[in-house]
C-alpha cells in the first residue's frame, strides 16, 4: 500500500507537454469515439506515477521485478504482473498509452489523455484521517484533482487561453478509489462499524469530483465500485483466525468484508443514479468490478483459474518485489498477483465485463460515445 513520502507535485515537467495536442486541434480518434482518457484512482489504476515520484527517496517494490513480467517484460510501476483494467479499456478504445502524469515528458505523451491515479491514494484527504487518528498517505483524490487542474491550465495556456475543451470528447475513468480509505483503517485495527461509517464521506468525494469535472466540461464517465476484498489474500491472512461462520461456503472468502464492499457499491450506485438525473446530458457508466470478479470466485475453473484465493508473487515474510521473493509459474491461473492486487488475467475479465457487459450499468462502456454537444 506504499510507504510515506513528502508530497511535491512534479507538475513542472508538464510545461509545454500538451501544446501540440491543442495547437493541432483536437484531432479525430483513431478508433471508437473518445479522443482521450483522463483517469483517476489508486494502485488498481496507477501506471507509473507512484514509482516515479518515490524512486529517488525510497525505491518501491512495485518498481522491481517480477512486477510487469507477464506483459511488459519489465516493471512499469503497475502493481500487477501485466496490464490493468485501464490498459484494456484504452486498447479497446484505440487510445493505447494513456501516460502517467508524472512520467510523461513531451507533448506527444499526452495526446491520448493522462493518468492521475497513484498507488496508496485515498478518496478522502489527510484532514479527514487526521481527525480520526489515522495519519496515512499524502495522496488523495484532491491531490489528483489538483494535478488535473494544473494539467488543464497548461493545456489552455499553451493554446493562448482559447481553443476547444479537451474534456468534451474525453472519457473520464474515475476510480476505483476509496478502497484504501477502508484498507488503511482496517490495517490499523479500527472497529468494523467505525470504518463502515466512512462510506458516505468516500462517496461524497467521488460525487464532488464528478460534479467538478462536469463543470469543467466532462461529458462521459466510467466509475468502478469496490472489489470483493474479502477474497484478497491480504485479508484472508490477516483475519485467518476467523470462525467458520465468517466464510462464504461457496467461495471461501470473508463474507463480512465482501458485504462491506457491496454496501459501498450500493451507496455509490445510488449517488450515480442521482447524478444522472441531475445531468441527463452526461453519460455515467457504473463499472461493476465487484460482480465481474465475483463471477471468477464463484466458478474459477470455467475461466481457467486454479488458485483464486492465493497470491502468485511473494508472501508475508518476503513480499513481491523484494529480493528473493517467490513467484508462481503461471500467474494467469491466480486470482491475486501479490496478495493485495489482482493478476492481469483477473483485470482482463473485469475489463471485458465492463466494455461488453454484463458488468456495466446502464450500458456496456464500448457502446458509449461522448454525448453530442
Ligand atoms: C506505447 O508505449 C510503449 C512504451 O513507451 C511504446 O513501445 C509503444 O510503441 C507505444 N504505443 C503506442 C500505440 O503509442
Ligand atoms: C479536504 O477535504 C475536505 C472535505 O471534502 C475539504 O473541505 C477540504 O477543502 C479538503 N482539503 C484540501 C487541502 O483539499
Ligand atoms: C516466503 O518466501 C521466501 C522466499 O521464497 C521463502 O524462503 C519462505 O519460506 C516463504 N515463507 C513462507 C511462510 O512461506
Amino acid at each position: 500500500m506504499g510507504g510515506r513520502l513528502s508530497f511535491s507535485p512534479a507538475v513542472a515537467v508538464l510545461c509545454c507537454a500538451a501544446a501540440a495536442l491543442v495547437a493541432t486541434g483536437l484531432g479525430s480518434p483513431a478508433q471508437g469515439c473518445y479522443s482521450r482518457i483522463f483517469s483517476f484512482g489508486d494502485s488498481l489504476t496507477d501506471t507509473g506515477n507512484y514509482v516515479h515520484l518515490t524512486a529517488s527517496k525510497s525505491p518501491s517494490p512495485y518498481g522491481e521485478p517480477p512486477y510487469g513480467r507477464t506483459f511488459f517484460g519489465r516493471p512499469t510501476g503497475r502493481a500487477s504482473d501485466g496490464r490493468l483494467v485501464i490498459d484494456f479499456i484504452a486498447q479497446e478504445l484505440g487510445l493505447a498509452n494513456v501516460t502517467a502524469i508524472q512520467v510523461g515528458t513531451g507533448p506527444a505523451d499526452f495526446q491520448h489523455g493522462a493518468n492521475f491515479a497513484i498507488i496508496s491514494s485515498t478518496a478522502n484527504n489527510a484532514t479527514f484521517f487526521a481527525g480520526k487518528g489515522l495519519d496515512i498517505t499524502p495522496f488523495s483524490l484532491d491531490t489528483q484533482m489538483l494535478w488535473f487542474r494544473t494539467h488543464l491550465q497548461q493545456l489552455s495556456l499553451q493554446n493562448g487561453g482559447g481553443g476547444g475543451n479537451v474534456l468534451s470528447d474525453a472519457l473520464v475513468a474515475l476510480g476505483e478509489i476509496g478502497g484504501n480509505d477502508y484498507n488503511f483503517a482496517f490495517t490499523k485495527g479500527m472497529p468494523r462499524e467505525t470504518v463502515r461509517a466512512f462510506v458516505p464521506a468516500v462517496v461524497d468525494k467521488l460525487a464532488a469530483a464528478v460534479e467538478e469535472l462536469i463543470g469543467m466540461g466532462a461529458r462521459a464517465f466510467v466509475v468502478p465500485g469496490n472489489l470483493p476484498f474479502g477474497c484478497a489474500p491480504l485479508y484472508l491472512q490477516r483475519f485467518r483466525g476467523a470462525g467458520a461462520g465468517e466464510y462464504d461456503g461457496q467461495t471461501g472468502c470473508l463474507s463480512w468484508f465482501n458485504r462491506f464492499a457491496e454496501y459501498h457499491n450500493r451507496v455509490l450506485t445510488a449517488r450515480l443514479d442521482a447524478l444522472r438525473r441531475l445531468h441527463p446530458d452526461v453519460t455515467i457508466v457504473y463499472a461493476d468490478w465487484y460482480g465481474a470478479m465475483t463471477s471468477i470466485f464463484q466458478a474459477p475453473g470455467k475461466l481457467g483459474f486454479t488458485n483464486v484465493l492465493r497470491q502468485c508473487c511473494g508472501n508475508q515474510t518476503v513480499p513481491c518485489g523484494k529480493a528473493g521473493c517467490a513467484v508462481c509459474d503461471d500467474p494467469s491461473t491466480y486470482g491475486s498477483w501479490d496478495g493485495t492486487h489482482p493478476t492481469e488475467a483477473v483485470y482482463k475479465v473485469i475489463a471485458g465485463g465492463v466494455l461488453h457487459g454484463p458488468h456495466a450499468y446502464p450500458v456496456p462502456l464500448a457502446k458509449t460515445c461522448p454525448p453530442p454537444s
